[in-house]
């Protein structure tokens, strides 16, 4: 089978007899062999069993786990074609979700593509009385033990490897998911637990010691769909992390959101603040803890950020009045209920927007599409809400002005993605 495209999450495209082949392991302008997993009417799933012609951007993948633990997707492709790739999917799903076609940069590349993640999170099974942490595969409840995620910081491997060795002779079958973040040298620790968990102090004993600076908190969850609801309950050591960026400190509690690979944040964030200008007075809908909030601050006359999550608004308060910043202004709360009278007043009103996956409500839009605002600059790690929500947007008269990629997540299928609209 001739491999003639991708699809969104990086497995090639073939075409035979009217039926369209999705195949896990091969690149574009492959020759190879398939074996069908599962079959529809008119297209089947399968995997590559032999590569007749290869792709000179085939390389081989570093992690042993890939194509069984599932949160890689991309590991088998050179990082040329990674990027290559999160181009054209940007470039397609524009097309394809929103009808909407303008050119598309090339992507921003990571400094690293292994070892990037400041945060991960690992589920957690008990089997036969030893507590394991590891992944499930997508859309399975098939678990698979892992000791070591090539996309986590070398610090995160080490307390997950200190985890696993802990909870292997200490059972804990209440564990649901263990989540990791780091900053420096400090470690956040979050276990989410369905019910009591017995040895959460010989943990803090075994974590001191072997050095590891943390902050321990349970997470009550008593839902089945969701895993770690937004409860996090302080038990031991540092209440947060400390953030020593721009020039300043600022606390990172464990709620609140922060970009995961740092490197590519910053490239990020000074391609937002290159698209304001200074005579703008702008509202960052979904701020965060703030940090691009206030670099945005420092250029334009007046910035508000709006966030829903109290912990991350106290940590931007923070970081507005350390830095002595009067023109900044953090407010508590929804998008949809906030940012009409954050607009108001406020005159060349420029917004940026950076919601979560899902993307904006309809009702922001709405606000958005009625208001005087001439200028959007969307951040998203969805190319498919991004490309719904700025369809919806140029039914009020908004065009794409740039779309810039960046590679937010190496060896992934997943893109983040800086879109400017005017009108
Ligand atoms: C993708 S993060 C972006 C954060 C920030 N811009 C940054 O670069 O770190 C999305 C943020 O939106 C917040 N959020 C989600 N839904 C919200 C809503 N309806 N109203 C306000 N904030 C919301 C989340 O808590 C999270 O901090």
């Amino acid at each position: 089978m001739e491999i003639v495209d991708y699809d969104i999450v990086g497995r090639g495209v073939a075409k035979k007899d009217g039926k369209v082949y999705f195949v896990k392991n091969a690149l574009l302008g492959e020759d190879v062999d398939i074996k069908i997993e599962s079959e529809g009417k008119n297209f089947c799933n399968a995997v590559a069993t032999k590569i007749n012609i290869p792709s000179a951007q085939r390389q081989k993948p570093e992690c042993k786990y890939y194509g069984v633990c599932g949160g890689c997707q991309l590991q088998h492709f050179s990082v040329k074609e990674q990027l290559l790739f999160k181009k054209q999917l940007v470039q397609n799903t524009l097309k394809k979700v929103g009808s909407l076609q303008c050119k598309v940069e090339d992507v921003v590349a990571s400094n690293k593509q292994y070892f990037y993640r400041n945060k991960c999170a690992f589920a957690s099974q008990t089997q036969n009385k030893r507590t394991l942490f590891g992944m499930y595969k997508p859309k399975t409840k098939d678990f698979v033990e892992i000791k070591k995620c090539l996309l986590a910081s070398e610090g995160i491997n080490n307390v997950l490897s200190l985890s696993a060795k802990f909870f292997a002779t200490h059972c804990e079958p209440n564990l649901k998911e263990l989540v990791i973040r780091q900053v420096g040298d400090s470690f956040l620790i979050i276990l989410a637990q369905k019910g009591k968990l017995t040895s959460l102090d010989e943990f803090q004993k075994y974590l001191s010691q072997h050095g590891i600076r943390y902050g321990l908190f349970s997470n009550h969850n008593l839902s089945d769909d969701e895993i770690l609801s937004s409860n996090n309950i302080y038990v031991a050591g540092e209440k947060w992390l400390l953030l020593n960026e721009f020039s300043t400190e600022q606390k990172l509690f464990a709620g609140s959101f922060l970009q995961v690979n740092s490197y590519v944040k910053n490239l990020l964030y000074q391609q937002v603040l290159q698209l304001t200008n200074s005579n703008e007075q702008i509202v960052d809908a979904y701020c965060g803890i703030g940090q691009m909030t206030y670099l945005l601050s420092q250029k334009a006359e007046k910035v508000i950020g709006i966030e829903s999550v109290s912990s991350a608004i106290s940590s931007a308060n923070e970081l507005k009045e350390k830095t002595n910043s009067k023109n900044l202004e953090f407010v508590l709360g929804d998008v949809k209920q906030k940012l009409s009278s954050a607009l108001k007043g406020l005159k060349n009103p420029v917004v940026v927007l950076d919601p979560p996956r899902k993307g904006c409500e309809r009702q922001v839009l709405e606000i958005l599409g009625k208001s005087r605002v001439k200028k959007i600059i969307y951040v998203s790690c969805s190319p498919i809400s991004l490309s719904r929500d700025l369809a919806y947007l140029s039914g009020y008269g908004f065009k794409i002005t740039l779309a810039q990629p960046f590679d937010m997540f190496p060896n992934t299928a997943n893109v983040e993605t800086v879109v400017q609209i005017t009108r």
